[in-house]
């Protein structure tokens, strides 16, 4: 059912800005773009997959601190995000890839690593197990797979260390009311990702967790850009007229007191995962 779901993020070139904050903020929180276990792995001549690609920007920023020997890759059902082929480096190419369908038979065993980011949206019940398979077909034996998921299920607003903060309410609503909404329309989800890297074959499987608030000074930070997400996305959302949804018009109050919450200090808070595993030798 999900297949037919629209892309609730959407393309509009301020989704797009949010985008490249969010690879500056989620990288420097988690402290790598590739987990040190697998860049110690890579070849001389290293063939690296992004798959869900959006811009590139994550594909353009290991190519930057990777030998020019690597050839990156990224693949993505749209292409009204790539950033320019002239922007990119040169050994990085984006074309048309559809996760939850097996790729291209020529693909297949061709890469040392793939990496995957933030698709739980377009993700739901029952399309977590083929669409890792479909993955999975494009590493070489012994290659490495890397995702990075924020669980939203569990973010909410906290109160901010100020005395002034509010209880961050709207914050929470917000937050709240999409995940409801997504969980509704598409059983919206998010897996035990060791027990789903494990049940695939895959080996030495590991899955570092941290939090939005993990550093004080990034909090500020996580709440504008996800504001930006929920509220985009309730937005979006609105356009379906269902029963229980809010409308535009509400999104809209509720976003400007979700602000409030924010510049009076309270903060939305989530988890980072990022879990990786090797097929066999
Ligand atoms: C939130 S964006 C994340 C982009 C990028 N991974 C990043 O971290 O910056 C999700 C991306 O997944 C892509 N996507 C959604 N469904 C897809 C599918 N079935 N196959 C390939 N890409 C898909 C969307 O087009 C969008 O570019």
């Amino acid at each position: 059912m999900s297949n037919q779901e629209p892309y609730w993020l959407g393309r509009a070139s301020e989704e797009l800005q949010r985008l490249h904050r969010q690879h500056y903020i989620w990288t420097k929180n988690i402290g790598y773009l590739v987990h040190p276990t697998i860049a110690s792995t890579l070849p001389e001549k290293a063939r690296i997959a992004d798959i869900g690609c959006g811009t590139g920007i994550w594909l353009s920023e290991v190519a930057k601190v990777s030998p020019s020997t690597y050839r990156f890759d990224g693949y993505d059902i749209s292409d009204a995000s790539f950033q320019p082929a002239d922007s990119l480096p040169p050994n990085v190419t984006l074309g048309h890839g559809d996760f939850k369908k097996p790729f291209p038979e020529e693909l297949h065993g061709q890469f040392d690593l793939i990496n995957i980011r933030l698709i739980v949206i377009s993700m739901g019940e029952g399309v977590w197990e083929s669409t890792l398979r479909n993955m999975l077909a494009l590493l070489k034996p012994g290659g490495a797979i890397q995702w990075t998921e924020g669980d939203f299920l569990v973010a909410r607003g906290f109160r901010g260390a100020n005395s002034t903060s509010s209880g961050g309410h709207y914050l929470t609503q917000g937050q709240l009311k999409l995940n409801s909404t997504l969980v509704k329309r598409f059983g919206y989800n998010f897996p035990d990702f060791n027990k789903l890297f494990t049940d695939a074959g895959l080996q030495n499987v590991g899955e570092d967790v941290s939090s939005t608030d993990r550093f004080v000074d990034q909090r500020h930070e996580f709440t504008e850009i996800g504001i930006g997400a929920v509220f985009g996305a309730l937005r979006n959302v609105a356009s379906a007229k269902q029963e229980g949804y809010w409308t535009e018009e509400e999104v809209e109050q509720f976003r400007l007191k979700a602000v409030d919450d924010m510049q009076s200090g309270a903060y939305l808070r989530w988890d980072l995962h990022v879990t990786f595993g090797f097929t066999s030798k």
